[in-house]
């Protein structure tokens, strides 16, 4: 299990500092959330952002736009130097152009999943993603309690993918914690967003080293 601390919940005023600390607790990437205040009822921050967050970390940076046009902004993001960027199959932008875009950048493109989406809206694009983003709490906040229901959404897309001869990375988002973390694993899931449970624990290192060793 690969484990990607949520950004959201680190200390802004000391931003480089959380970034280091999350490296040394070894972290395997950095997930920012993006949020537009339309797209969902919160707002976040930016690509001006991510280029400062850019130096402190050689860890890859997951990108997880929930803005209503990503398209308009794929190009910000790829130069404040996004690894990953997933966006929303709900969003308002063309999703084939949008992961064109993405991927002319070098950048490797997912797409995300909310908890009333189906796995199959993303059957139609899965052949060009590197990776399928599924929601465990509606996007927006912080701190959610983790939905177990969306877990069955993994083999759907896993036996889709593999009918089609792809690989596919599956990641989950929100609520991930030592309580739920096991529930991820068993369900085949790769990489788990943890945002509350790294930042906020008394020892990252050890947060992520527990995370980890509850998946084996
Ligand atoms: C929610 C975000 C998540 C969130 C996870 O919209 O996409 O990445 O920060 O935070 P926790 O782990 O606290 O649920
Ligand atoms: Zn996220």
């Amino acid at each position: 299990m690969k484990i990607a601390p949520s950004f959201l919940s680190c200390d802004f005023s000391r931003l480089g500092e959380e970034l280091i600390r999350m490296d040394k607790a070894h972290a395997d990437l950095i997930h920012l959330d993006v949020m537009d205040g339309h797209f969902v009822p919160n707002i976040t921050f930016g690509a001006p952002v991510i280029k400062w967050a850019r130096p402190y970390t050689q860890l890859p940076f997951d990108v997880h736009l929930m803005i209503s046009e990503p398209h308009r902004y794929i190009k910000d993001f790829a130069q404040a130097g996004a690894d990953i960027i997933t966006f929303h199959t709900e969003c308002d932008s063309d999703i084939d152009s949008t992961i064109g875009l993405i991927s002319s950048y070098g950048i490797k493109p997912g797409l995300v999943i909310k908890p009333n989406t189906p796995a199959s809206a993303v059957f139609p694009y899965l052949d060009k993603l590197y990776m399928v983003l599924i929601m465990t709490v509606e996007p927006g906040f912080g701190g959610q309690s983790f939905m177990a229901d969306m877990l069955p959404k993994v083999k759907e897309i896993k036996d889709y993918a593999k009918s089609i001869g792809k690989d596919i990375l599956i990641e989950a988002d929100g609520g991930i914690n030592e309580e739920t973390i096991a529930q991820c694993a068993n369900a085949g899931i790769d990489i788990c967003v943890s945002g509350t449970g790294v930042f906020k624990a008394e020892n990252a290192e050890k947060a992520i080293a527990q995370l980890k060793a509850l998946c084996k």
